[in-house]
């Protein structure tokens, strides 16, 4: 938690509900230790859907689809989100989930199975374009998709990162961190220095839930 925990409390508790049916699969996520968006993230995903009124929107980590079915609820009604899973396991739940009549909105939703960086220079190749990326997966490997995410976003589009101050750990001396959490470190480090310092983009970094950066492509 990066910032003060009674404080990110009583902003949560003035948060809109949830419908029914995302409140229940957030609640499974929860007991299931599933990581899915924050209420902080959530409340800035909603605000900026409102804003952009996205037709095309490109998630990258899925998971048991979760912040895909909550963006189909908040997104225009011709929108078309997309998203991207890897790990079997979390597939299962995820096909189960994005079927689940209980949606109302799940038909803008298609799911594609397989390694992002894969699947994201195939979605160049076919020169698909999107208005609104929502990137949540490997954080080591965000610098590696940044390349094809820029071919991807329109100008005037939002990439949205979450988790990019993992737990405000980013900002402490790489000697400091682990060993293990070394390269992670790094890599986060170097892709926020990209992000805040590109031409083509304005980024803002957020230091709510675990840290969210948006950016606009210009
Ligand atoms: C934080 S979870 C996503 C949570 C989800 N966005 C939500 O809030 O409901 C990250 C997911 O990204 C997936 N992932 C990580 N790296 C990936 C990659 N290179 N290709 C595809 N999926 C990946 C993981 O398996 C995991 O399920």
């Amino acid at each position: 938690m990066i910032t003060e925990e009674r404080i990110t409390a009583y902003i949560n508790s003035l948060d809109k509900d949830l419908p029914p049916q995302l409140l229940k699969l957030e609640k499974e996520a929860e007991k299931n230790k599933v990581p899915i968006i924050r209420k902080e993230t959530q409340g800035v995903i909603r605000f900026l859907l409102s804003i952009q009124k996205p037709r095309r929107i490109l998630e990258v980590g899925t998971a048991i689809g979760f912040s895909a079915l909550f963006m189909s609820e908040y997104s225009p009604g011709d929108c078309k989100i997309t998203t991207i899973e890897k790990v079997a396991m979390r597939l299962v739940e995820a096909r189960d989930n994005l079927n689940d009549q209980a949606f109302p909105h799940r038909d803008k939703i298609s799911l594609l199975e397989g390694e992002a960086l894969d699947i994201l220079k195939e979605l160049v190749e076919s020169k698909e374009k999107y208005d609104f990326i929502f990137l949540d997966a490997a954080k080591a490997q965000y610098m590696n998709f940044l390349p094809e995410l820029m071919k991807l976003i329109v100008q005037g589009g939002l990439l949205i990162t979450d988790n990019v101050l993992q737990d405000g750990t980013v900002i402490n001396s790489r000697y400091s961190i682990t060993r293990r959490d070394r390269t992670i470190h790094t890599r986060m480090r170097e892709y926020l220095y990209t992000i805040t310092h590109m031409d083509e983009l304005e980024t803002l970094i957020l230091p709510i839930g675990d840290g969210v950066a948006l950016s606009y492509k210009l």
